[in-house]
């Protein structure tokens, strides 16, 4: 039994973070350091990942591009080889590309699918063993809105993150035994540099407000309370769900 306190405690625990370098991972980052959490930091912006482990002894950079099963497979290694242990592992990598059906490019299709769906499913892949052998573990994605909601022009990124929740469905059963509970968060739109662009546009940004019942666009902190309770100790029984945290947006 966890006592009440310690539901959302992670300090002394082992995570790697893909996509660390973000605009949703990089404050999560730092929220998992202050709680005196250990990260190995991946991500495929060299710069960007210096900057955020330059400050962070407890943390470890490593450039890797989530598709690439073997980068996670070393990621793991790093954690146990300077930390002596792993408890799970948070995916923040991902791409948007906004662009009408009947014109979107068949390769920008498929490098969407191979980063949010085929790269999600290895960084779990990589994950499971180690994670099982410790006797159990977290695995956390970020999915999106997208998982559930239907933005026309989204094709390819809906049909990542649809399928990115099924993955988490389908391992919390396969892994339930484990003791690897596998999860995903579900934000809504957040200023970023995945969205930046887009939000630039006055018409795209009020059309998206609009569309959250709660009246503004998410902020990166207003992930970390769900992500705490899914990597820490009070999250223990919560497996193959997508936990929407988005000011009402999938809400019909
Ligand atoms: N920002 C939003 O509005 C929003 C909403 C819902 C879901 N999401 C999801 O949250 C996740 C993070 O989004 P963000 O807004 O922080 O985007 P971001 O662009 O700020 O960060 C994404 C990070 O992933 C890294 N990355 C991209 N491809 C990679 C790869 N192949 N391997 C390793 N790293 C890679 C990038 O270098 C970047 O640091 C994405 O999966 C995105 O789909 C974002």
């Amino acid at each position: 039994m966890v006592g009440n306190s310690d539901f959302l405690d992670v300090s002394g625990r082992v995570y790697l973070v893909a996509g660390a370098a973000g605009g949703l991972a990089a404050p999560l980052v730092r929220a998992l350091l202050e709680r005196n959490a250990r990260l190995v930091l991946m991500d495929m912006n060299t710069k960007a990942l210096e900057a955020l482990t330059s400050a962070a002894p407890e943390a470890v950079a490593l450039e890797g591009d989530i598709t690439d099963k073997r980068m996670t497979e070393r990621a793991v290694t790093l954690a146990r080889d300077r930390f002596g242990r792993i408890d799970g592992g948070v995916n923040a990598a991902g791409l948007l590309p906004i662009a009408a059906a009947e014109t979107m490019e068949a390769d920008l299709f498929r490098r969407c699918i191979d980063v949010n769906l085929t790269g999600a499913f290895l960084f779990s892949q990589a994950l499971a063993p180690a994670l099982r052998a410790a006797g159990g573990g977290r695995i956390l994605h970020i999915a999106s809105v997208s998982s559930m909601v239907s933005n026309p022009a989204y094709a390819a990124y809906a049909g990542s993150k649809g399928g990115l929740a099924q993955i988490v469905c389908v391992l919390g059963r396969e892994w339930g035994p484990t003791g690897i509970t596998v999860n995903a968060t579900g934000p809504a739109l957040t200023d970023t540099a995945l969205t930046h662009e887009y939000l630039s546009d006055p018409a795209f940004r009020k059309k998206a407000i609009s569309d959250i019942p709660m009246g503004r666009l998410g902020e990166p902190e207003d992930l970390i309370g769900m992500a705490l309770l899914l990597l820490g100790p009070g999250g223990g029984f919560i497996t193959g769900q997508t936990i929407y945290v988005d000011g009402g947006r999938t809400l019909v």
